[in-house]
């Protein structure tokens, strides 16, 4: 889905379509519900994708209640803030973040970008735009919500990563989300990632009662032109409950260089391998 660079709307593609050459191939990570496990998946998946060659980019796009930068223990004197009111360039904007990838923090003045006008629409478009030659991937840590701005940002990406938990709130806002972006953005394949779970194969089994419910609710509402598909959920693993997360959000370290060998960092590795075979 090149919705990028092409404001024609959306026809589905295949899913397994590859990226525009020449520019970054940007994933938006989301839920629905807030607290999943968005923005720490973001982290240490980007520094799994670097280990394993890619040069990656997480932009913060939780413009009104960003946090990646206390995740990562950053302390950005510059944000995209600066760059949306020109008083910074995006050069100085983007900065190394622990892990081997880079970042585009929001910072905490951002909360008056967290309504979509045609301003923060255009300067979001402009900063993707630019970035995205210069990466191979690109990650959107997104709010919770669906807000305006929360499916603007997802509209801006390839693919879209659904976080879930085994909770039966996270379950109805995820499906909810599903059902948006199967409705407004015609997206027919949609990443997922079952976190804190608590028994191997749980990913599994969420993804196949989500998918029954999409199967039963969203597939046949939906309009297909000739070679489209119905919707489906794509399982990129399953990231156990591990009190590790919980410790190494306390320190401000990742994960995967705080505990390396515990089952969620694992887990999370088992994604990227996944994203990136
Ligand atoms: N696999 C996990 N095991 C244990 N705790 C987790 C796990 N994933 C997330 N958490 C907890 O959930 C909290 C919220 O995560 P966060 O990434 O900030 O969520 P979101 O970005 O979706 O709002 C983390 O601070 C952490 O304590
Ligand atoms: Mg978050």
């Amino acid at each position: 889905m090149s919705t990028l660079f092409d404001t024609t709307p959306k026809a589905a593609t295949s899913p397994a379509a590859s990226p525009p050459t020449g520019r970054a191939r940007i994933m938006a990570i989301s839920s629905g519900k807030g607290g999943v496990g968005k923005t720490f998946l973001s982290a240490n998946l980007a520094a799994a994708l670097a280990k394993r060659g890619e040069k990656v980019l997480v932009l913060d796009a939780d413009l009104g209640l960003a946090n990646l930068d206390v995740v990562l223990n950053l302390f950005p004197k510059i944000t995209l803030h600066d760059v949306f009111t020109h008083k910074a360039t995006l050069e100085q904007a983007i900065l190394p973040a622990p892990g081997g990838f880079s970042v585009l923090l929001a910072g905490s003045g951002m909360v008056e970008y967290s309504r979509l006008t045609a301003d923060v629409r255009e300067k979001l478009l402009a900063v993707i735009q630019q970035v995205a030659p210069r990466f191979d991937r690109i990650l959107l840590d997104t709010g919770a919500g669906i807000s305006d701005v929360v499916l603007y940002a997802i509209s801006l990406a390839d693919d879209v990563l659904i976080v879930a938990t085994p909770e039966p709130t996270s379950l109805t806002d995820a499906y909810a989300t599903i059902k948006v972006l199967a409705s407004q953005q015609n997206r027919r394949n949609i990443k997922l990632v079952v976190n804190q779970v608590n028994r191997v194969g749980d990913g599994r089994v969420i993804r196949g009662q989500l998918q029954q419910v999409v199967d039963r609710f969203v597939n046949p509402n939906l309009s297909y032109a000739i070679g489209e598909t119905p919707l489906r959920l794509d399982l990129l693993g399953e990231i156990p409950i591990d009190l590790s997360v919980r410790e190494a959000i306390q320190k401000r370290r990742l994960l995967l260089d705080w505990v390396p060998g515990c089952e969620a960092a694992r887990g999370i590795r088992a994604v990227a391998e996944n994203l990136s075979p």
